[in-house]
């Protein structure tokens, strides 16, 4: 079995599993992180301005040797960059960042600030083929609103989502627009317990994997793009190492059990406003 890849409502096929980049340091710790999940066949990075390794990103893009068309780049826009305007200025930032002239799919990383100017500009990007797809992050309270002024509807939705949290609710609030869900804390930030939860143990002895590649592939078949971050090599080979078994229904239907509404990340949206205050580096 290969990778899988998810259709989003624009048509374009997006990998299902990547490499997440969040707390890895710019330069060449960003760059070897890449590199490794290149040459094990991973072609999924998501980044965002504020991780601010975005050069990494681009640089290990350029040292990979693969087109530009074989790997998938996500990339987030902060609050501070968001306005009609504006945000198409700091599209050309980020393409200078990322050295390409196009980002596969650009998310509003925060529900917070001018998001519909900004996605007014996100949309003048689509049509000027700078960007493919756009979508957006943590939008909650929001999502109606942006939703509502959007003439593209987003592709993606990348929320914190894990066993603890499945995010079922939501997912019932985007069906209607064709889009996708993306797990963010996928192994909730790393949490020991969650990871060492009994029912992932018996499932990885039943199908001899590791409790994270249950937990993964639980992901995979809720349908959710992931992309857990590691510089680790043997963690990042493992967590690739998910596409040649499949959890059964039961199996599904046993981890369904452990939603208990647990969020790790629990800012009101009166805190989230002060994303406005901080202003990332070019
Ligand atoms: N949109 C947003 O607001 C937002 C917020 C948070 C995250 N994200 C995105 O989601 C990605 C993933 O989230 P995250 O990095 O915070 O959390 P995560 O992927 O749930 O957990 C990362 C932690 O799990 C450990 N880990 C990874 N693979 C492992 C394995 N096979 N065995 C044991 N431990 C393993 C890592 O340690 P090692 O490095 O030692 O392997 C790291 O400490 C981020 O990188 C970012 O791209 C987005």
């Amino acid at each position: 079995m290969s990778q899988t890849y998810l259709k989003l409502n624009n048509g374009l096929e997006m990998p299902q599993f990547g490499l997440g980049v969040y707390l890895i340091p710019d330069g060449k710790e960003t760059i070897a992180a890449c590199l490794n999940a290149f040459k094990l066949g991973v072609r999924h990075i998501d980044t965002a301005h504020a991780y601010q390794n975005e050069r990494g990103v681009g640089e290990a893009l350029k040292q990979s040797g693969l087109k530009r068309e074989e790997v998938w780049i996500t990339t987030k826009l902060w609050p501070t960059e968001y306005g009609e305007g504006k945000t198409l200025k700091a599209i050309d930032k980020m393409l200078e960042r990322l050295q390409t002239d196009y980002i596969d799919l650009l998310l509003l990383h925060q529900q917070v600030g001018d998001y519909i100017g900004a996605w007014k500009d996100m949309e003048k990007a689509v049509a000027d083929s700078k960007v493919k797809s756009i979508g957006i992050s943590n939008f909650k309270e929001n999502l109606e609103d942006l939703l509502a002024h959007a003439k593209i509807k987003p592709a993606a939705i990348q929320v914190e989502c894990h066993p603890y949290f499945p995010q079922h609710e939501l997912k019932k609030r985007i069906a209607e627009y064709g889009t996708v869900l993306e797990s963010w804390y996928p192994l909730g930030h790393g949490d020991p317990q969650l990871i060492n939860e009994p029912v992932f143990t018996k499932l990885a002895q039943k199908y001899g994997k590791t409790n994270v590649q249950i937990i993964l592939r639980w992901h995979i078949q809720e349908g959710n793009s992931v992309f857990p971050k590691t510089t680790n090599l043997q963690h990042m080979h493992d967590n690739f190492d998910i596409f040649d078994f499949e959890l059964s229904a039961e199996d599904m239907a046993e981890i369904a059990k452990m939603n208990k509404g647990k969020r790790y990340y629990t800012a009101t949206l009166e805190e989230q406003k002060h994303f406005t205050q901080w202003k990332p580096e070019d």
